[in-house]
């Protein structure tokens, strides 16, 4: 059967990017795949948190993808740090993996430039310990947002270059999955670009109602066409971007043909789209907080889940400790 992992870093609450990029992918999929959902804790050590700081985001990364209906009796959910076989692959693959390839990485470069007081090695080498992330369960399919195809494409490499260097068909090659024929990219209201944390333009799956219309108030639109049909640019495509995620078809093309024939009133296309953002969050939103109130729930998840993982990516250890010429 093939094998479906995704993860996220625990850096605060779950937005409508994570949701509509990767964790709507894997709910669907956990009926089907053997599945793997884990929390990258490791990952998240590039920026320095303090200790109390990543228990509490663990725990809540933890509820909120519970909250989703990520069904930890069909997928097995886990603490990256839990599974310590990890690091001895992002080891290996550190190995075979070169500086110049890894200073090309964009996200990498960004980093650069926006935080040049601390370009660490975890930094530089994020691709290699996602790619150990992926190939520690051998998995096929991982759902991801667009944001990801680089590292992606690096999990590939890696995974060949392994198999080529060792001459052996060992590791798969992992393929993105996304539910629709493309990659999603959740865009921001704020003008331009991808909806995230460190963007400062997310919704959040906790956010409240009154929280949420502020946000979609507040998103930037432009004086409107006059011309016919004309073509939308970006801050007004974002808008009905979103829509097209969270708003029915009728809902879309209703505001669509206002639009096309110079009629479009934002403020109704924004109460709207406030609307229906509400409507999608209010029960995740329900079952975040019953979930965050039972940590003992929370707990009895995540350690179930450290040893189901452990298990799998203990014989994937033995077989790549075997390959490489060391005792299994
Ligand atoms: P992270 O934590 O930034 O985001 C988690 C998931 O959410 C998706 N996502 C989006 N998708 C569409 N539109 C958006 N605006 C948007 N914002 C976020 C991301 O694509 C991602 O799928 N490196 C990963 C975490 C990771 C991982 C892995 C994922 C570590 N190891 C192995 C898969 C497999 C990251 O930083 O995602």
């Amino acid at each position: 059967m093939e094998t479906v992992l995704s993860g996220i870093r625990p850096t605060g609450n779950l937005h409508l990017g994570n949701y509509f990029g990767a964790v709507r992918s894997f709910v669907k999929l956990q009926d089907e795949y053997e599945c793997f959902f884990f929390i990258a804790d490791w990952h998240s050590l590039t920026t320095h948190p303090r200790p109390d700081n990543i228990r509490q985001s663990v725990k809540t990364i933890l509820a909120e993808y519970l909250a989703c209906g990520i069904d930890p009796e069909k997928a097995t959910i886990y603490v990256q740090s839990d599974v310590r076989e990890v690091a001895e692959l992002y080891l290996y693959l550190n190995m075979n993996a070169y500086l110049g390839e890894l200073e090309r990485v964009t996200s990498f470069k960004d980093k650069v430039r926006k935080q040049p007081d601390n370009i660490n090695a975890g930094l530089l080498t994020y691709p290699s310990l996602m790619a150990a992330d992926i190939l520690i369960h051998k998995a096929n399919r991982v759902p991801v947002g667009k944001d990801q195809e680089q590292n992606m494409e690096m999990a590939r490499k890696f995974a060949r270059r392994f198999n080529t260097i060792y001459g052996v068909e060992y590791f798969p090659e992992p393929a993105s999955f996304h539910l629709a024929d493309r990659a999603v990219k959740v865009p921001g209201l704020d003008g331009s670009g991808k909806m995230g944390k460190s963007e400062g333009n997310a919704i959040y799956l906790i956010d409240d109602e009154k929280t949420i219309r502020k946000k979609v108030m507040k998103a930037v639109t432009d004086s409107g066409p006059t011309i016919p049909n004309a073509e939308k640019p970006e801050p007004v495509a974002n808008l009905f971007a979103m829509m097209e995620i969270v708003s029915t078809k009728d809902t879309y093309d209703h505001f669509n043909d206002k639009y096309n024939a110079c009629e479009i009133r934002y403020g109704d296309l924004k109460k709207q789209l406030a609307e229906d953002i509400n409507a999608f969050c209010a029960p995740i939103r329900k079952r975040i907080a019953d979930i965050t109130a039972d940590d003992a729930y929370i707990d009895k998840v995540a350690r179930t889940g450290a040893d189901k993982a452990s298990e799998n990516a203990a014989h994937t250890i033995n077989d790549v400790r075997r390959i490489i010429g060391f005792r299994p």
